[in-house]
């Protein structure tokens, strides 16, 4: 992946962030999902007052993704406007093993904290499609 590929997604999750609906949390996140047509996707958290349906952004990029069309993820950055980085949850690892087994998942904030590490890692031994026969 290119330097310019990886600063635009940075910068897509950069500004999805923005439109965070975080009312209970207060923690704003913004994600932007590499497919495999070479298009970006956004995401933000959308949180509810009956917490349990909160929807991350990883889980909102990708799912816009796969409403375009989308089959496959290439890559994740997820955006907190905080000091250190957010690790995507269990919830989103899973979802995003589903289309991207061998994504590279990279997380960043407002500092120099950087997470960059594959799916593989995040989520060793995944349950996925396979698993079904
Ligand atoms: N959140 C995300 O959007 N992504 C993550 O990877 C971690 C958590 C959201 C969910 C909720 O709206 C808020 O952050 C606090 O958990």
């Amino acid at each position: 992946m290119t330097k310019a590929t990886l600063s635009h997604l940075e910068k897509v999750a950069r500004t999805a962030a923005k439109a965070s609906y975080s009312p209970y949390s207060q923690f704003a996140v913004g994600a932007a999902v590499l497919a495999g047509s070479g298009k970006t996707y956004a995401g933000t958290n959308v949180e509810n007052a009956s917490f349990g349906l909160c929807n991350c952004a990883e889980r909102t990029a990708i799912f816009t993704a796969v409403t375009a069309g989308e089959k496959k993820i290439k890559c994740v950055v997820v955006y907190t406007p905080t000091p250190t980085v957010t690790p995507p949850c269990g919830a989103c690892r899973q979802v995003i093993n589903e289309f991207g087994p061998r994504a590279r998942v990279i997380s960043v904030c407002d500092t120099k904290d950087r997470l960059d590490l594959s799916l593989e890692t995040l989520l060793p031994g995944a349950f996925g499609p396979g698993n079904l026969g």
